[in-house]
């Protein structure tokens, strides 16, 4: 089986981008890191990338005049580098279809709730605000707009009474860090379905083969 050649975007401390290079390593993820991307100069993922000889480039936005501009720059980069799948771990800019369309249900996302609900930034706060009893985290195709591309799998996380937004946070993103790189070796293993509309209103679905794409949740 060939690898998963990645390219991952990330506009931040990149602890996911860690977590997928540690994966790779281990040889419980087949796949290469072609190129990370970045928005931001100071994005700590650069050093890791850089730690592990992995090919790190900024492109900044506000060095173009439109988001299709810095879209652009952002594909042919990735193109160059041999990039077929796109991986957003904590990238904070919205792509545009000259993105997307470059990429057709290529680019994935992690976001740390349990989509659709609470979507967009701070979902951790968003979910203690609302008073749920459990959130996690979701891996999803990537589609125009925030947070609402086809669902691929979830891990949920419990939440306490004596919760903080950081203690949560801390406990969604230790689960991120084994859900993202499991759902991309079953992406590698050819397990990841999209299964079209079945009727005109219907949504894009996401059919998982032989493993169960909801973690965190015991089975019966
Ligand atoms: C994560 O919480 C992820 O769910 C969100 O952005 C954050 C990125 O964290 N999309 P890191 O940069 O991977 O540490």
């Amino acid at each position: 089986m060939q690898p998963l050649e990645l390219g991952v975007l990330a506009s931040g401390s990149g602890s996911n981008l860690q977590a997928i290079l540690d994966a790779i390593k281990k040889g419980k993820l087949n796949a290469r890191v072609r190129l990370v991307l970045t928005n931001k100069s100071k994005a700590y993922a650069i050093e890791r990338a850089k730690r592990v000889g992995v090919p790190a480039m900024v492109i900044r936005h506000n060095g173009y005049e439109s988001r299709e501009a810095f879209d652009q720059a952002m594909v042919e980069a990735l193109r160059e580098a041999g990039v077929e799948w796109v991986v957003l771990a904590g990238f904070m800019r919205l792509l545009t279809p000259t993105f997307l369309n470059a990429f057709p249900m290529r680019v994935l996302n992690i976001h740390p709730a349990l989509l659709p609900a609470f979507p967009g930034v701070d979902a951790q706060q968003q979910a203690l605000d609302y008073g749920v009893r459990a959130t996690g985290c979701t891996v999803h195709f990537v589609d125009a707009g925030t947070d609402t591309g086809p669902i691929i799998a979830q891990s949920v996380v419990e939440i306490r009474d004596d919760d903080t937004r950081d203690s949560l946070a801390a406990r969604v993103i230790a689960r991120e860090h084994v859900l993202f790189p499991t759902v991309l070796q079953w992406i590698a293993e050819g397990r990841v379905h999209v299964v079209p509309p079945q009727t005109p209103e219907g949504r894009t679905r996401v059919r998982v083969e032989g493993v169960s794409a909801c973690l965190g949740v015991k089975a019966r």
